[in-house]
């Protein structure tokens, strides 16, 4: 039986095979998920934010050590955390994309303050 993972804020969804790491299903799901180490838990760029009713795999000692203590707070490592049902995965922005977006949304007020 498949797994479904849903990756925010965009709701796209995709099915997988259980056991698969949302890093995967990310990559699936064409969305992307910034990394450096290529999944070995070593770079911390592939955190994301799980919904609290999500199923995922009991987290490892690995993956929590590297979390120390945000695991609690929802962050999962993409690259590490595996899916076990239903996920609902929240991705942050691109840094650059973000820095674009706060840019264009600064100009729009500027602009309605002239009107
Ligand atoms: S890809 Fe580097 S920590 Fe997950």
């Amino acid at each position: 039986m498949n797994s479904e993972v849903t990756f925010w804020p965009s709701g796209r969804t995709v099915k997988v095979k259980p056991g698969t790491t949302l890093l995967d299903a990310a990559r699936r799901a064409n969305i992307p998920i910034r990394t450096r180490c290529g999944g070995k838990a070593a770079c911390f760029m592939c955190k994301v934010t799980v919904r609290p009713e999500s199923e995922l795999q009991p987290i490892a000692d690995n993956e929590r050590r590297k979390l120390s203590g945000l695991d609690g707070c929802h962050i999962r490592l993409a690259c590490q955390a595996r899916v076990a049902g239903k996920v609902d995965v929240e991705v942050p922005l691109d840094p650059l994309r973000a820095a674009v977006e706060r840019q264009l949304a600064r100009q729009a007020e500027q602009d309605d303050d002239l009107w």
